[in-house]
């Protein structure tokens, strides 16, 4: 038998004391606890977006990361059961690279406006309308969709995706899927020429260039401003550094700004403030309904009864998992 080591609540309540009173602390140590100990007996381990909330990321997370990171981090777990504290595209990718193990996702709704965006289907009609060009789907897509790409892609690696699969098929275009404003990004950082599709994160369209100014203003420019580049283009142009959520959590930790505003999900801030105690993080930020539908509550519930299980049709399997892998080894 394994002696679990005991679970610090002080030193972990100490990462997210900015984002939760004592009160609201004490409330869900209960849980909190449950979950440590459910983790150890179905040796599970809790991947984590870094939307979400200070609880869980702080909480119980094992993992904790941008798409990228959790996708490279789901390869070679050691764990029998991957809870995916995320959404669902997320845990499908968790799925196809891990096959014989079981996929928890706290919350079957937990979806993404960019996933819902495209199918297989107009995968199949963009390449008969543009015959030989490689297609670079977005990790933000449903296994389905994954299994028509060439290679897949995240916000963290897209540009570098994009040249490789360009290089490698001699071609000078790239089918670009399905998200236009990270399209119009990696056109701006490459000669390769990007064919998008009409696809768009719900919560990143929600931001202007005017939302930026404003908040320069109110500042007198004091204050560095990073987006994320599902943005719109006139956003990204208004910010002084554009990237991955992981990419943003390095920039704010090598450049350690006196005062950031992040253009993205609001857990973004609330999560690095642990870790960046002399930073300021300005508040101005747009909620991922999807993102927040994964609880504690729920995270508890699908360690209990091991439900609900993600499954990918094995037909989807083999060739989603091909676009995942080449993405996973340009990146090696
Ligand atoms: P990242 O890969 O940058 O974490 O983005 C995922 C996502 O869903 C952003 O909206
Ligand atoms: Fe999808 Fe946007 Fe939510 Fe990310 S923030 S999961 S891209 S809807």
């Amino acid at each position: 038998m394994t002696v679990q080591p005991r679970l610090d609540l002080d030193a972990v309540y100490g990462r997210m004391r900015d984002s939760l009173t004592p009160v609201e602390w004490k409330l869900i140590v209960p849980v909190v606890e449950e979950i440590h100990r459910l983790k150890a007996e179905r040796n599970a381990v809790i991947l984590a977006h870094n939307y979400m909330k200070p609880e869980i990321f702080h909480g119980v997370a094992d993992i904790v990361g941008d798409s990228l990171a959790l996708a490279q981090k789901a390869v070679g777990t050691e764990a029998d059961v991957i809870v995916m504290a995320g959404v669902h595209f997320m845990a499908e990718t968790a799925k196809v690279l891990n096959p014989h193990k079981v996929v928890l996702m706290p919350d079957m709704r937990a979806g993404c406006s960019l996933a819902d965006s495209i199918t297989a289907a107009d995968v199949r009609a963009l390449r008969a309308k543009h015959p030989g060009v490689p297609v670079c789907v977005y990790v933000n897509t449903s296994a389905e969709v994954k299994a028509e790409a060439d290679i897949c892609c995240t916000s963290g690696n897209a540009v570098k995706i994009v040249e490789a699969i360009a290089a490698e098929t001699g071609s000078d275009s790239v089918l670009f899927l399905p998200d236009k404003y990270l399209a119009a990004y990696v056109q701006s950082q490459t000669k390769v020429k990007i064919i998008p599709f009409d696809g768009a994160c719900e919560v990143h369209e929600q931001y202007s260039a005017s939302d930026i100014t404003s908040i320069r203003a109110d500042y007198d420019g004091d204050i560095t401003v990073i987006a994320h580049p599902e943005c719109p283009s006139e956003v990204i142009g208004a910010a002084d550094f554009a990237g991955s959520t992981a990419q943003m959590a390095d920039f704010v930790a090598k450049e350690k700004p006196a005062r950031v505003l992040l253009i993205t999900e609001c857990s973004m801030g609330d999560n690095l403030i642990a870790a960046n105690p002399a930073v300021e993080f300005v508040r101005s930020c747009h909620m991922c309904p999807h993102m927040k539908r994964i609880t504690l509550d729920n995270i508890a519930a699908s360690l209990r009864t091991l439900e609900p299980r993600v499954e990918v049709p094995a037909h989807l399997i083999e060739r989603s998992r091909a676009s995942v892998e080449r993405m996973l080894s340009v990146g090696r």
